[in-house]
């Protein structure tokens, strides 16, 4: 296993390409398989979630062929039987995808349970509720989900509450269902949109999507495309927080700035500039930063993903700072180690109080998850001396050579290979 070590305290400056979109990716692998001609991805991200997206689909007889580092061409012509290898998706949250996809495609799927996680229960009644309305039903078959449907019929589903998972796959499974399915109460993020424009792009018939009703008329064949993942949102924001911890001035290029409108206003709340052009926005900081409160929600809010970069941000800040995180059960797991590096944070539930202290020290600190990872890497490069990251597989499942580009910016960041750990990490 490997860890980041990084010596802090220099301010980041340059220019920052971002990759495609983790969330968006995944859901568009998953899509090929609906797809009846073989399709072609670009600016997928070269990150693990991907890899094991990629494997899942090849052990289930996929063609895949990496045209470039960010380009695939994906043919789910063989895949014939709707089992998803256990080993590979018990670890991979989106893996319930393939329920949606499997279920459109071959009116059934077997899909390992995804089990809990990092940042709590996860459960998949919604997701289930959708196929149930389409007319599938669903039982545990060996620790596997399995739904199926004689056909799948066009009809109205109502989520309880807004969720990404369940939205995408309500897509999934009404694609190419009978006649007409309406879905209310849909998540609105770029990444449902970004599903939405893949499939029509290939023929589907789609509406609606990025706002909270998603109309879907079902169409027999989907002819294969070129289709490029749009910009990764969150890791856009991981750098723009990075840029402002750091006391710095940075670029971000690649980007669509509309997505990222929920986390420039937050920074501007604590006194960071941040300057929007087409496709790059610039933050730089030239006084301290402020106290600011936040909760979380779900698109156009501000993103959960991005909770704990911000939170660590706000250590940095002058007064007390309210961040409230109800989105998922345990979201503030990283709070025991940037208390390490001298942060001032109490939890109480889903809500954590931010005493800023100025400045954090380096310690040895470990990645509790993919976004908290990223967080402790701005920690360590904002604090005074070395912070060691561990667990950076967490990390490396959604941020494409996050070192490598902090390198780029100036930062002092170095890979080194630590024998005794053994992390494995459970995806978002
Ligand atoms: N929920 C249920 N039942 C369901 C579905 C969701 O109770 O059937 C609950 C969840 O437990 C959670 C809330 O509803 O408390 C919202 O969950 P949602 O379905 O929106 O999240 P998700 O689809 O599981 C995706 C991202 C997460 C991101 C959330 C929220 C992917 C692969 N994952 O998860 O990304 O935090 O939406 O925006 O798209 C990450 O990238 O680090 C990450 C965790």
């Amino acid at each position: 296993m490997e860890k980041f070590v990084i010596r802090g305290g220099k301010p980041l400056h340059g220019t920052v390409n971002i990759s495609g979109a983790k969330n968006a990716a995944v859901a568009l692998v998953a899509a090929t398989i609906l797809c009846d001609e073989p399709c072609i991805l670009e600016n997928v991200p070269e990150i693990s979630d991907i890899t094991k997206c990629l494997k899942i689909l090849k052990e289930m007889g996929a063609h895949i062929e990496l045209l470039d580092r960010h380009t695939i061409k994906i043919d789910t012509k063989g895949i014939t039987n709707p089992v998803v290898p256990y080993e590979l998706a018990r670890t991979m949250r989106a893996s319930c995808y393939f329920l949606g996809t499997l279920l459109g495609r071959f009116h059934e799927a077997y899909v390992p349970m995804p089990g809990g996680c990092d940042l709590g229960d996860r459960p998949i009644d919604q997701h289930l509720k959708a196929f149930r309305c389409l007319g599938a039903t669903d039982d545990i078959v060996n620790g596997n989900n399995h739904v199926r449907a004689d056909s799948l019929d066009g009809n109205q589903i109502y989520f309880d509450f807004v969720t990404v998972g369940a939205t995408m796959n309500a897509i999934f499974a009404a694609v190419k269902a009978n006649s007409l399915t309406i879905i209310e109460n849909a998540a609105k993020e770029p990444h449902i949109v970004d599903l939405a424009n893949f499939l029509n792009s290939m023929g589907a018939d789609i509406r609606g999507a990025g706002t909270d009703v998603i109309k879907i008329r079902g169409v027999d064949y989907l002819h294969g495309v070129t289709y490029a993942t749009i910009p990764d949102q969150i890791e856009a924001g991981t750098y723009m927080v990075a840029a402002a911890a750091t006391g710095g001035d940075v670029t971000i290029c690649n980007v669509i700035p509309k997505h990222l409108e929920s986390i420039t206003a937050k920074l501007r709340k604590c006194g960071v500039h941040v300057e929007e052009s087409d496709e790059s926005v610039r933050v730089w900081v030239d006084g301290p930063i402020l106290k600011t409160s936040l909760k979380t929600m779900p698109h156009p809010g501000f993103p959960t993903d991005m909770q704990p970069q911000f939170s660590t941000l706000l250590t940095m800040a002058e007064g007390t700072s309210i961040v409230t995180d109800d989105i998922f059960d345990n979201r503030f797991r990283y709070v025991g180690e940037l208390r390490r590096m001298g942060a001032d944070i109490s939890v109480d539930g889903k809500v954590a109080v931010i005493q800023g202290v100025g400045k954090l020290h380096g310690a040895p600190v470990s990645a509790t998850d993919l976004r908290a990872g990223a967080a402790m890497v701005i920690a360590g490069l904002a604090a005074d001396g070395t912070t060691e990251v561990d667990n950076i597989v967490y990390i490396e499942r959604g941020y494409e050579k996050i070192d490598e580009k902090f390198r780029g910016l100036g930062a002092d960041i170095k890979r080194v290979y630590c024998p005794d750990s053994d992390a494995v990490a459970m995806s978002g």
